[in-house]
């Protein structure tokens, strides 16, 4: 694993080498024991789009393994008035241990990888968000259990979160079915490699426009917004669009007895989940937002500082 750029360039078994990491990083960071494991080492954090969760996770992250991170808007650094992706690239490597890029354009962010000699962490494009499938995939073991035979049903936009859950699911084996309006499917490519996935993990993948068929006997329904950011334009017809895939009381109800809600954050209440939903019991929001922190120092610990370290035996 040199970099995090899809969960499509990672095996089964990295995955779940992240979530054991993730485990035990976790139980260290609640009983309060020192994990310096990236000790003098720093990352770069380029934003060209906001946030709240991936900022500050990676952030305190960075701090709680004993480093240290910069952040660098892209209206504050020279890449954003034109200094070239590779030349960014060869200078930063000279200076960090690790760069984290969100920005828009995800061909931006393979250029990026492929001219850096230290690792690169895509913290969200257009086109996927990894670091988030992991945190919802660790928090699913969390609630669930065991993942064998579980399904997952995302309901809405079939965007950058949508793409990297459907990568995760089929390298998991986790069943999964998207429910989107027409016009509005999952990348096109990003299905083609689930599909070759699913078929040695042997997950069920559905897609469809239909909410029932999607929700039905499944553990876990989830929904992201209908305007991602860079879609502010389209608003008034992504409403009108969406409208009939809100995860509403009723729309859970055709779910497991026991399934949870899951939505990535920010939320906007009323439009892609009733407000019931998403602050009632089923909801396990908090949760996915928390294990982003636990999970994204597993990913840096490991693309950083991959030296065994004794107390991950
Ligand atoms: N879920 C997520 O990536 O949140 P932010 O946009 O706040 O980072
Ligand atoms: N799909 C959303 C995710 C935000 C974390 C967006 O790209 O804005």
């Amino acid at each position: 694993m040199k970099h995090l750029i899809s969960i499509y360039d990672l095996s089964a078994e990295q995955i779940n080498n992240i979530f054991n990491l993730s485990k035990t990083l976790k139980s260290q960071q609640k009983e309060g024991l020192e994990h310096h494991h990236l000790k003098g080492k720093t990352l770069g954090m380029i934003f060209t789009k906001s946030s709240t969760r991936t900022r500050i996770s990676f952030e305190a992250g960075m701090y709680q393994l004993g480093g240290s991170a910069l952040f660098l808007s892209s209206s504050d650094i020279h890449l954003g008035r034109g200094e070239t992706i590779k030349d960014t690239a060869k200078v930063l490597s000279r200076y960090l241990d690790g760069i984290m890029i969100r920005t828009y354009k995800h061909s931006d962010v393979e250029e990026l990888a492929k001219h850096a000699d230290i690792p690169v962490i895509n913290g969200l494009t257009d086109l996927m968000h990894p670091c988030q499938a992991l945190a919802d995939i660790f928090t699913m073991i969390e609630v669930k259990g065991s993942l064998k035979g579980r399904k997952l049903a995302y309901i809405g936009d079939g965007n950058n979160v949508a793409n990297s859950l459907i990568h995760i699911c089929t390298k998991l084996g986790i069943d999964i079915s998207i429910a989107t309006p027409k016009g509005y499917e999952c990348n096109s490519m990003v299905i083609h490699e689930s599909f070759k996935e699913a078929n040695i993990s042997g997950s069920k993948v559905t897609i469809t426009q239909s909410v029932q068929e999607a929700v039905s006997n499944s553990d876990v329904v989830y929904t992201d917004t209908w305007v991602s950011m860079g879609q502010e334009d389209e608003k008034e017809e992504r409403i009108q669009i969406f409208s009939p895939y809100k995860v509403t009381k009723d729309v859970m109800s055709m779910a497991k007895p026991d399934a949870v809600f899951m939505h990535c954050l920010p939320a906007y209440r009323e439009y892609e989940v009733s407000e019931e939903v998403i602050d009632g019991p089923q909801s396990v929001v908090l949760d996915q937002a928390e294990n982003r922190l636990h999970v994204q120092k597993a990913v840096m610990t490991l693309l950083i500082n991959p030296q065994p370290l004794p107390c991950f035996q």
